[in-house]
């Protein structure tokens, strides 16, 4: 583990240690890749390329660590009301509100994600960060270039398993 790794623990500690975070590895999100595994490499890049820019690299790195905090299957149309697109953000923003207190910024970085398909504009350069960031690690892992449980390996967070029946 590198010292970026280090500070990224450090930054998002309790979250990572939570179940509601760790519950995000009974579903898969894109193809064969798991939403913590999606969401741990969104928050490791946002919050490498944050501080790359001199933002705020807590607010990317716990944004990002939630922006896909839904808890259910996407699949599954009966789990939520309508379109996912504009459906999964907020849940994942009422599930994490529930989890820790969020700052307005952390809230908008995760209701704007799936800005332009959907929810509001961001409104920070960090939410811009973290759209970008989830659009690059979305082809990334649907192109197989890149399988993210590695890096969740790497940084030592184990899934949630389910629950038997
Ligand atoms: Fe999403
Ligand atoms: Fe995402």
């Amino acid at each position: 583990m590198n010292r970026f790794m280090r500070e990224f623990i450090q930054t998002t500690g309790e979250l990572l240690e939570s179940e509601q975070v760790r519950m995000m590895g009974r579903w898969n999100h894109h193809g064969p890749i798991s939403t913590l595994d999606h969401s741990l490499f969104v928050a490791y890049l946002s919050f490498r390329a944050a501080r790359a820019l001199g933002l705020d690299e807590r607010a990317a790195a716990r944004g990002g660590l939630l922006h896909d905090l839904y808890l259910y299957d996407s699949k599954d149309k009966s789990a939520h009301p309508g379109w996912q697109c504009f459906d999964h953000p907020r849940a994942a923003a009422r599930n994490a509100e529930q989890l820790t207190e969020l700052s307005d910024k952390e809230r908008n970085i995760i209701l704007s994600h799936m800005w332009p398909l959907g929810g509001p504009l961001p409104r920070s350069l960090e939410a811009w960060l973290v759209d970008l960031v989830d659009t690059i690690c979305a082809g990334l892992e649907v192109s197989r270039i890149y399988h993210p449980a590695r890096l969740r390996k790497r940084l030592g967070v184990q899934p949630l398993a389910a629950v038997p029946g």
